[in-house]
């Protein structure tokens, strides 16, 4: 069967899995009794629906008064229905008012934008810009907070005035899922946003795992032990002018998204334009702007979420499971394979590690061999790296610079079982005992298309 869908782990059948499921954390996770009660509540109206009313005070509870919405002319929360709809929707309405065709001229700064966003960006005249810290390019496996943005590569493109008219937007992605699932300190948030905001750029949160990061904050960072997650949160979010979230992460729903605008912030000022077009843009493509693409119960959903999400006990759990899976690979490999720290969602195999020495080239792709053997052993994780972050132009590949080179397990939340991510380490450890037996692939269809590791067909090298 794994043949049979070109190795590409996204097309092969979910119910033939025996093992873990360690695609994505996004979406996957099993929701508790009490959202389930609220699915059961669903006001299913098409428009103005309860969950409508209910999300938007959530948002002000979960992250904090300057959220709340009182200049009724104004629309702060646009709803999507998931994570990328929003970021499309920003970029496409931004994209519009900027004009931005005759590009790349406009670039967006970040601490490592996802793929999706990524793309989001790109297709709409933009570019988009990795600031990795310097932690994480140096792969130091100390550092707390590898998922901080290069505060000095930030101030020195915003110093340059030919740069700085370049930038409409600065975004941070807590946590930094392409840099290895890693958290940003409040120290850098804060600086990026004193940074951004001394020259009137906004400051935007990619803020999937939000709730994760800011458990990181409250057991890493100096300063911060004796406050709630949810005070953590309040700070966080009291330096960004707006965010965009999938709520199929800390939302702890199956579908959904959005997109929220601080209504005294420098988003809504440099672009006053941007409400309307977002209306139109959800109008068009979601429905009614009250429920934005979701069913009314969805949103009750995600109010339940986004209450769970930020007790301490959820996030201890979910948290601290994904560590041991970490050191379980680390253990059954008998090496040091796991990027450190372990992040928040997910673990990542550092694929020039466990490939060293077996002579397998990038353009074999050995991460995507890793993946397909994965599923052979009944576990499904997914190449994020050359592969996947990686293009290919006029038949020439070229792979993503900085360097990204890893492959995910990502854990689902309230999902598994210790016992049951032992199983999946433990075929991590098999493949690695015998690594210098995994052929390269080659790829059979859709190396040059955009978001190829979702599409594209393999085979095994022979
Ligand atoms: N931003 C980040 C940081 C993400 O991790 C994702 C999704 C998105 C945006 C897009 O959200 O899927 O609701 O459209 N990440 C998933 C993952 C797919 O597996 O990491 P979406």
């Amino acid at each position: 069967m794994v043949e049979a869908v070109g190795l590409n782990v996204f097309k092969f059948p979910a119910r033939m899995i025996p093992g873990c499921d360690l695609l994505t954390d996004s979406g996957t996770t099993t929701m508790t009794m009490r959202q389930w009660s609220q699915l059961l509540l669903g006001d299913e109206s098409y428009g103005s629906n309860e969950g409508y009313f209910e999300f938007k005070e959530q948002v002000v509870e979960t992250f904090g008064p300057q959220w709340e919405n009182r200049d009724k002319n104004f629309e702060n929360v646009f709803l999507f229905h998931q994570g990328r709809a929003a970021e499309a929707g920003l970029f496409t309405c931004l994209g519009r008012i900027l004009k931005s065709s005759r590009a790349p001229y406009y670039f967006i700064p970040s601490n490592g934008h996802f793929d999706t966003t990524q793309a989001n960006i790109e297709a709409n005249g933009f570019e988009a810009r990795n600031l990795f810290c310097k932690e994480a390019l140096a792969k130091d496996q100390q550092a707390r907070f590898k998922g901080n943005m290069d505060v000095a590569g930030l101030e020195a493109l915003l110093d340059d005035p030919k740069m700085r008219e370049r930038i409409p937007l600065v975004y941070l992605t807590v946590t930094n899922n392409t840099g290895g699932g890693q958290p940003v300190s409040l120290e850098n948030i804060r600086k990026v946003s004193e940074l951004s905001h001394s020259y009137g750029i906004p400051l935007m949160f990619d803020a999937c795992r939000f709730a994760e990061n800011a458990w990181f904050i409250q057991q890493f960072e100096p300063g911060y032990a004796d406050k709630s997650i949810s005070e953590v949160v309040r700070l966080m979010f009291e330096q960004v002018d707006g965010f965009h979230i999938s709520l199929k992460k800390d939302g702890l729903v199956n579908i959904g998204g959005a997109l929220v605008v601080k209504e005294n912030g420098f988003l809504n000022k440099n672009y006053p334009e941007l409400q309307g077009a977002l209306t139109g843009h959800q109008v068009l493509v979601e429905g009614h702007p009250t429920y934005g693409g979701l069913a009314g119960r969805d949103l009750k959903g995600a109010v339940e979420g986004l209450k769970t999400v930020v007790s301490h006990g959820f996030l201890d759990y979910r948290i601290s499971q994904v560590q041991r899976f970490g050191a379980w690979v680390d253990e059954a490999c008998g090496a040091d394979v796991v990027v450190k720290p372990v992040g928040g969602h997910a673990i990542y195999l550092d694929l020039d590690k466990f490939f060293a020495g077996t002579g397998l080239a990038d353009g074999q792709f050995p991460g995507i061999s890793l993946t397909a053997l994965m599923l052979v052993a009944g576990h499904r994780c997914c190449e994020l790296g050359i592969y996947s972050f990686g293009r290919n132009v006029d038949g020439k590949e070229i792979p993503p610079d900085p360097r990204v080179n890893n492959v995910r397990a990502a854990v689902p939340r309230l999902c598994y079982e210790d016992i049951d991510l032992r199983a999946a380490a433990e075929a991590f450890g098999v493949l690695y005992q015998q690594r210098g037996r995994i052929p390269g692939i080659e790829v059979i269809y859709g190396q040059e298309l955009p978001m190829r590791h979702f599409i594209s067909r393999f085979r095994f090298k022979r």
